[in-house]
């Protein structure tokens, strides 16, 4: 049977990682894909120290594989969506399956990109773009098939978890573990990306809509990120019996559908409330199968190569052997639905969004305060979970009260707050983190 040809695009972290396994499991890779395997081709600004390519042909344009007749996948790992878009679609023009980590670009130009590989009948694989090695895109467009998937929520940013978690165990400061995810590789080029939550959007974008068939929307994901988390919340959390994670979540709703990343305030008991470090997990809850939950590392070289490979490996099974043309009738689609049976669904604003809230509210220690706030959060029709009020700091005459409220839609939460904030015995802004049960 014809080899399959594989050119390499960027041979940074995640490139070197695919070089590196592609050749060192190549007979179980070919044995598992039926068919030879070859990286034939690399293109990257420089060189990576840890890749002998002294058999492959190695440029430095990038365009040159994508010109290259002799490869029939190109392997896009340069990142970012301005060159990395232009190389996608030309490799698509020339006839060429892609296979790509790059979530900023699926997220952003998935639907014009797609559009153009089934114009021009070849695949684009990218089940490296979520949640680095977990198997997540195959399994909620494969495994998943049979069910009306209700909602997900995930950790699915390696970088976040990380700082969070040694945040919360070792009292490390923010600055310090961000650079020490940098070192490893796990952050983005611009590590905002990971803190301020767009990373984790564009991951979330990507798995809402294969969740619910939906064409990708990225603009409308709401996203907040962690900078603004404080040791104190974190403490308070634990002694509530929860943890705080960077979650996304997506939720189908009877008038729409949330979209959402946030820190989140989640049950300690929770499987997922215990997913540490660089390691990510997706739970996702389907109407037949119930919660599932697919956990593994979210980011670094190897882990990342382990599922750029796997997309290299079912294209390659799906290629006709003779003429390396896919089987397109065969293969699944772009977003798990037939590009006709997508939805527009109604991307519910966060206004809409229904969650329950963690306050932390800065309020004076004297008789009549607590009924005061009660009495608007009654006034607001949202219920108390539970109420706790610390001892007021040495010197201080103001106390933090916090409260877990019951689930309530986000603008009657902000009104309330907002009323809160203009008590004259309130200080501060109220501190507001929201709260998922996950059951
Ligand atoms: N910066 C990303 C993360 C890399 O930390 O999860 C994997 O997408």
């Amino acid at each position: 049977m014809k080899a399959v040809n594989v050119g390499i695009c960027g041979l940074g972290t995640v490139g070197g990682g695919t070089f590196n396994v592609l050749t060192r499991n190549k007979s179980d890779i070919d044995a598992k894909a039926g068919r030879h395997i070859n990286i034939t081709h690399v293109a990257a600004r420089q060189l990576n120290p840890d890749c002998d390519t002294s058999s492959v042909k190695v440029s430095d344009d990038i365009f040159a594989v994508a010109e290259d007749p002799n490869v029939d996948i190109l392997v896009e790992l340069i990142g970012g969506t301005t060159i990395a878009k232009d190389l996608v679609l030309k490799a698509i023009q020339n006839g060429k399956h892609v296979v790509t980590a790059n979530k900023a670009l699926i997220a952003e130009f998935g639907n014009e990109i797609f559009a153009e590989a089934v114009k021009n009948k070849v695949t684009v694989s990218y089940e490296a773009a979520v949640a680095g090695g977990i198997p997540i895109i195959r399994a909620l467009r494969e495994g998943l098939a049979a069910n009306r998937i209700e909602w997900l929520a995930g950790i699915i940013n390696g970088t976040g978890n990380f700082i969070l978690t040694e945040m919360r165990d070792k009292g490390r400061a923010f600055e310090d573990v961000l650079k020490e995810a940098q070192a490893l590789g796990y952050a983005e080029t611009d590590p905002t990306f990971d803190v301020e939550g767009i990373d984790a959007a564009h991951k979330l974008v990507i798995l809402s809509s294969i969740a619910f068939g939906m064409p990708l929307q990225f603009e409308k994901v709401f996203t907040e990120g962690i900078t603004a988390i404080s040791s104190a919340d974190v403490a308070y959390a634990d002694e509530l019996g929860y943890r705080i994670k960077h979650l996304g979540i997506t939720r189908r709703r009877e008038n729409g559908v949330e979209l959402r990343v946030h820190p989140t305030l989640i049950p300690s008991s929770r499987l997922i409330a215990n997913v540490d470090g660089v390691m990510n997990a997706v739970l996702v809850k389907g109407d037949a199968v119930g919660p599932t939950l697919y956990y593994g590392a979210g980011a670094g070289a190897e882990p990342t190569a382990s599922a750029v490979i796997s997309d290299i490996v079912h294209v390659a099974r799906s290629v006709n052997g003779d003429t390396s043309e896919v089987d397109y009738d065969a293969n699944v689609p772009h977003l798990g639905f037939a590009t006709d049976q997508l939805s527009n669904f109604n991307i519910l604003p966060i206004e809409e969004v229904e969650t329950a809230y963690y306050l932390r509210i800065s309020a004076l220690d004297q008789p009549g305060v607590l009924s005061k706030i009660t009495q608007i959060m009654s006034e607001a029709g949202i219920s108390i979970e539970a109420l706790i009020q610390k001892e007021p700091a040495e010197g201080q005459d103001h106390v933090p009260v916090i409260l877990l409220t019951n689930r309530a839609l986000e603008k009657q939460i902000v009104a309330a707050v907002s009323k809160i904030e203009q008590l004259d015995s309130v200080a501060e802004s109220v501190v507001r983190i929201r709260v998922e049960s996950l059951k």
